[in-house]
């Protein structure tokens, strides 16, 4: 039994897997909370981060019916470092190459100076070359007196780390070894084809994108944005002066990354704070949506650009993965902005109870276990499997939105089918007032305006301080 945890900043996600007969992986549990005691990949509350990993781990035991007892932890990008750096072992004439030559190139690429307060997690060896021939995936037995190679090292930093290490511990696990986020969410995504190419997974969290781009299934360079999809949240609480659990809900419903990918016929209608109530049509809400993941995509091109060259020419494909990934036109946005096919990654490279972990939200836990089979020698390079089906799109919700304190139903029960709104002429959109009568429509939270909870998520202004301004300036009328 492997156990992946995946500790985010915003859910905390244990994936249970075991090795199957026929060498490919089950997975037979998995558990999900909310994590609240983390901000951008750190934890900044111990106890809150101790109790949700506790839960977690306990649903994913229940499904499993198993006890678990250590397990492979993520680390987002933003804690860790990595380089390349190229290692040489010189070979005895007229000798094949061994084992124990291309553990002494590794060796030697691994002698780099690097901070002591950071510590090595993964030392991933790329292709080798043997006296200039390049391109060799294993050296072993053949001839050469000259045996080079370019090894990934990814270190993470101690104090992020000595953290996780402590709530996974007062959780009661072991940790069997840390793995970086980006190299996880690649190992469940990248499947048989993509093997042979260059691809760059894109994990969108909450509160950050971490990047990896693999060469023929190797992670050759990574590296993290601290964005992700609480700042796009964070945006909408600010502009639409909504707290940050609907402005989050909001956007699920009827949110999308491009203003022709949102439904021209349906109009939102949004109480504010101070009981203000303005009509909203879908198209201007991903107006507010788009500039922050193009500014999520612009700063993943430009750092790619600066480290590896243009993404059309270093890769052949994107995969999307991460819970923010599933809003509606961001494949399509990201197409638009890396100008080479893009697709969303749900865990592949699996059997058993793949439908409790078919999103992408869940790539990075599922790729955590691949990673300790993998590790353990049991698995010498994931088996991939079929992906999953992939599910049909959202369609989108059509209705208009009435919120106001009278109307609060009990958060259990659940949500009535949204109805179909007529759309507004444009005189109407003008005068909202008209649309504050209650009638048929999801209903949503109380509306707070200064709720403890909104001060503790990412500040929407934290980033290229111009972008917040556009959009207000666009809005300016509606406020
Ligand atoms: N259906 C959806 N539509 C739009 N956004 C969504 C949807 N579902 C989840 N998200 C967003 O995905 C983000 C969380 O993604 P995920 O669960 O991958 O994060 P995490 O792993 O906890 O965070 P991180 O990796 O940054 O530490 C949140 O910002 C959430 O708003
Ligand atoms: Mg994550």
């Amino acid at each position: 039994m492997i156990v992946g945890l995946d500790i985010g900043t915003t859910k905390i996600t244990t994936v249970i897997g075991e090795l199957a007969g026929d060498g490919s992986v089950d997975i037979i549990g998995q558990g999900s909370v909310p994590s609240e005691g983390l901000k951008r990949g750190s934890v900044v509350n111990l106890e809150r981060t101790v109790q949700a990993i506790k839960e977690s781990v306990h649903r994913a035991e229940r499904v499993a019916g198993v006890k678990v007892e250590s397990a492979y932890v993520s680390v987002a990008g933003n804690h860790t470092k990595a380089i390349t750096s190229h290692g040489l072992a010189a070979i005895r004439r007229g000798h094949e190459i061994t084992d124990t030559d291309v553990h002494r190139s590794i060796e030697n690429a691994q002698a780099v100076p690097l901070d002591p307060n950071l510590e090595v997690l993964h030392t991933l060896p790329q292709e080798y070359e043997v006296d200039g021939q390049e391109g060799i995936k294993s050296p072993v037995g053949m001839h050469g007196v000259r045996l080079e190679v370019d090894v990934h090292i990814v270190a993470g930093t101690a104090g992020p780390l000595l953290n996780l290490r402590r709530c996974v511990q007062e959780a009661g696990l072991r940790v069997d070894g840390f793995v970086l986020q980006a190299l996880a969410s690649g190992l469940s995504t990248v499947d048989t084809g993509e093997q042979s190419q260059s691809v760059i997974v894109i994990d969108m969290g909450g509160g950050t994108t971490d990047i990896g781009v693999f060469r023929r299934g190797n992670l050759a360079h990574s590296a993290s944005i601290p964005i992700g999809g609480d700042h796009v949240t964070a945006d909408l609480a600010q502009i639409l002066k909504i707290p940050m659990e609907e402005a989050e809900d909001v956007k699920r419903r009827y949110g999308a990354a491009l203003p022709e990918m949102a439904d021209a016929d349906l109009t939102l209608e949004i109480t504010t704070g101070q009981g203000k109530t303005h009509a909203l049509s879908a198209q201007e809400l991903s107006r507010v949506i788009k500039p922050r993941i193009a500014e999520i995509f612009g700063m993943i091109r430009d750092e790619i650009d600066q480290t590896l060259g243009p993404v059309e020419l270093i890769a052949q494909n994107v995969i999307l993965t991460g819970g923010a990934s599933k809003l509606r036109g961001t494949p399509e946005l990201a197409r638009d902005r890396f100008r080479v096919p893009v697709r969303l990654g749900k865990p592949g490279n699996i059997g058993g109870l793949v439908d409790i972990v078919n999103g992408p939200e869940y790539a990075a836990g599922v790729g955590l276990v691949l990673f300790g089979l993998h590790e353990d020698g049991r698995l010498v390079a994931p088996a991939p499997l079929p992906l999953p089906e992939p599910e049909p799109e959202p369609q989108p919700v059509k209705a208009p939105l009435i919120k106001s304190r009278k109307d609060r139903e009990p958060e259990a029960q659940p949500q009535p089918a949204p109805q179909r709104a007529e759309r507004p002429r444009p005189a109407e959109v003008q005068s909202a007032p008209q649309h504050t009568e209650p009638v048929s429509a999801p209903v949503h939270q109380t509306v707070v305006r200064t709720s403890p909870k909104a001060q503790e998520q990412p500040s929407s202004a934290d980033h290229k301080p111009g972008l917040m301004e556009k959009i207000r300036r666009w809005f300016s009328d509606w406020l």
